[in-house]
């Protein structure tokens, strides 16, 4: 398929991101690090979701700083936007209509019984009402997926349930109106799920518990000093555990002298090492890992017109994708209504 960029041979990418605040660690290890590595062998489409913080709807000051988070934290990671597109939604209106449509081939129990979206809206029915643009947020995602005809999309362990339901609902459609879309496949990252600082289950900016791949070294030493290790250890010379320790866990996730870390597991399991130890070698590995990412950030940071750039270009290239695979849906739907027969 040819969409006039020169980069239709490559099967495709699209994946995105909720502009909710900036991106951590569970963000990098579960999902950037992965589109870092694909960006040149896959033609791809990094979404800016937009249209789907419907959960921000008091607050859309905060969505349209995320926005420009996000993509600061995008380029500063090392995504490419000469290479790959970065698209904000809402500039590409074609993803509303075909939700719409996509939401014919949608029976409600799919989203019902979407165990992400249940979790999601516990949460926020907690707080308060729930939009119903977020009840079908799921549909939408779909749509992002289906409209450039992804073949891979790498995401967050999180995100599976949804990449599931586009593989059905592509078939539901394409077995209603005729063949139109592909089931793409989901691939989720080296660290699937990251602890919190605070051993919590997962890395979430709304539990702060997240280190930010913009903090700066002082804030992510401080925020290793004051991380949960093991509970029961009270001196240095205790014995310690390491399994299911967030420390090791961030040691073992983004630490890559492994010789290092086997050493400090070994000295801890046999109570000849104290955590202080064990957080200080974690924080210079994180900032090790984090310095040429600040670095890009800081450049972009005061690039604004490059930054401006890149988005109105990747908008640009998904709009002649999304009208040639709206012309298929409208053909496959028979919308052409004032056409004489
Ligand atoms: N729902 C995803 C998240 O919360 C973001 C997203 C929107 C997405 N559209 C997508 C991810 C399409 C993959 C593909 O992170």
């Amino acid at each position: 398929m040819n969409d006039g960029t020169g980069l239709g041979e490559r099967k495709r990418i699209l994946t995105g991101i909720r502009p909710t605040g900036a991106l951590h660690l569970g963000h990098y290890g579960g999902a950037l690090e992965n589109w870092v590595r694909l960006q040149h062998e896959y033609e791809c489409f990094f979404l800016i979701a937009d249209y789907q913080v419907s959960d921000y709807a008091e607050d859309i000051t905060r969505v349209r700083e995320a926005v420009w988070d996000v993509t600061l934290d995008w380029l500063a990671v090392g995504l490419d936007p000469r290479n790959s597109h970065f698209v904000i939604e809402s500039l590409v209106p074609e993803h509303a209509e075909l939700t719409l449509w996509l939401e014919w081939a949608t029976p409600m129990g799919w989203l019902e019984r979407n165990p992400t979206l249940k979790a999601e809206l516990a949460g926020l029915e907690a707080r308060g009402s729930v939009p119903v643009a977020f009840f079908t947020y799921p549909v939408m995602q779909v749509c992002n997926i289906l409209m450039p005809k992804a073949h891979l999309v790498p995401v967050g362990e999180d995100q599976l349930p949804h990449i599931e339901m586009t593989r059905e609902v592509a078939r539901r459609f394409n077995r209603l109106y005729g063949e139109v879309f592909i089931e793409p496949q989901g691939l989720v990252g080296r660290i699937p799920r990251l602890v919190g600082t605070d051993g919590d289950a997962k890395m979430s900016k709304s539990r702060n518990n997240a280190i930010f791949l913009k903090d700066d070294a002082a804030t992510v030493t401080e925020k290793v000093r004051r991380m949960y290790t093991d509970p029961n250890r009270l001196r240095a010379t205790d014995p310690g555990r390491v399994e299911g320790n967030p420390v090791f866990m961030y040691h073992d996730a983004f630490n890559p002298d492994v010789e290092e870390v086997n050493d400090l597991k070994e000295r801890y399991r046999a109570g000849k090492v104290g955590d202080v130890e064990v957080k200080q070698k974690l924080a210079r590995a994180l900032n090790v890992m984090l310095d040429p990412i600040r670095e890009r950030r800081a450049y972009y940071e005061s690039r604004p017109d490059e930054v401006r750039d890149a988005l109105a270009t990747g908008a640009g290239a998904m709009k002649p994708v999304a009208a040639q695979t709206m012309a298929e849906v409208r053909e496959a739907l028979k919308l052409n209504y004032l056409e004489r027969p």
